[in-house]
């Protein structure tokens, strides 16, 4: 694939290291490239950052038609640049449109895209700990017109941003609540793809559950409300008498690609990993009972967060002394020490941008 360049003439200055956050910095640059029925995907070109032009009655404005990936480029030590299994961004990026009815790019070239997008914006990538730079592709339906039936007209758009920490206090555990009222997905529905109406349909959740001082919510199933699912916008682990227990995908969670890296570690130091349902009624019990030993959050953003108290209606419980516990401590270690680079990388998950 080609990928034409427009330098973007006046460069951003770049943000304090402590400043960052997540997701409120772009970089100087995006990757745009469009599709249409008759042409395929055509013009890829790297441009300064900034707005897009849409038709008004563009499909993504009215229908949801989006979905998106995360992931990271990471500073190393010697200065060079990498990204962590970037291929199955792409993978699932593709499963994504194919539940939503979007085109498909070629994993390939997304992949050239993000690499010649990071190499353009390189100066970007912080280096202090806890920081890197996170990647946003995004594909969405630019259809001018109100017909709900197919997709002629797509973008794909890649933009990036240095970011800190997910949650304001880094590793510090977090609070979550689960979630009675509204679910995220139901089985047939869209909860494996990452498209943007799951985040829509969470947001109301969300906003309660922070009025009430909580961190995030902690999803159940949308059929029975029984079942753990994930949390809002990351995957759960539980360690309940030395076995790591995760909600198995059943349809409705995201298959998350640090969700897969951590089962991959833990199940490679002999950690016993079922993935399986597990009933909100045995975790609460599981944290009455202190057989609950950790529990945390995975996700590219969040990479591996504590959770230090658990709420479901008026049962409250602290894990762990509120404290992160010794195996969550060492997967974030050993998982933010292979995306980094300093520590190797047995299972040929990284790839070098420069
Ligand atoms: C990510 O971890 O990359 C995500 O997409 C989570 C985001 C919704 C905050």
């Amino acid at each position: 694939m080609t990928i034409s360049f427009t330098k973007n003439p006046t460069p951003g200055k770049l943000p304090e290291s402590d400043a960052l956050g997540f997701g409120k910095y772009f970089t100087d640059h995006m990757f745009l490239m469009d599709y249409s029925d008759t042409d395929g995907w055509h013009d890829a070109r790297i441009v300064p950052f900034g707005p897009v032009s849409l038709s008004p009655a563009a499909g993504v404005l009215h229908y949801g038609a989006e979905v998106f990936e995360g992931l990271k480029a990471y500073r190393r030590p010697d200065g060079g640049v990498q990204l962590f299994r970037p291929w199955e961004n792409m993978a699932r990026l593709n499963r994504s449109c194919d539940r939503i009815g979007l085109p498909r790019i070629n994993k390939e070239d997304g992949l050239q895209a993000i690499l010649e997008l990071v190499r353009a914006d390189e100066r970007w990538v912080p280096s202090e700990p806890g920081t890197s730079l996170y990647i946003r592709p995004f594909l969405y339906s630019t259809n001018p017109t109100l017909s709900l039936h197919g997709v002629f007209a797509a973008t794909f758009a890649v933009i990036l941003s240095p970011s800190g920490n997910y949650f304001k206090n880094g590793l510090e555990p977090v609070s979550i609540m689960v979630e009675t009222e509204d679910v995220r997905a139901v089985r047939g529905g869209t909860g494996e793809a990452k498209c943007g109406g799951n985040y829509a349909a969470a947001n109301r959740a969300g906003d309660k559950a922070a009025e009430k001082g909580f961190a995030q919510v902690l999803w159940l199933d949308g059929v029975e409300r029984k079942y753990v699912e994930e949390g809002g916008g990351m995957n759960v682990m539980f360690r309940i008498n030395g076995t790591v227990v995760t909600p198995m995908l059943t349809g409705s969670i995201l298959p998350g690609i640090t969700r897969k890296s951590c089962i991959e570690l833990l199940r490679s130091w002999g950690v016993s990993v079922e993935e399986r349902l597990i009933s909100v009624d045995e975790l609460f019990e599981a944290a009455k009972t202190g057989a609950l030993e950790e529990a945390w959050c995975v996700g590219t953003a969040a990479v591996v967060s504590p959770i230090g108290e658990l709420a479901w209606g008026k049962r409250k419980y602290t894990i762990n002394d509120n404290r992160i516990g010794p195996l969550s401590q060492k997967l974030y270690d050993e998982l933010t020490g292979i995306q980094r680079g300093t520590k190797p990388d047995p299972f040929g998950w990284v790839c070098r941008v420069c």
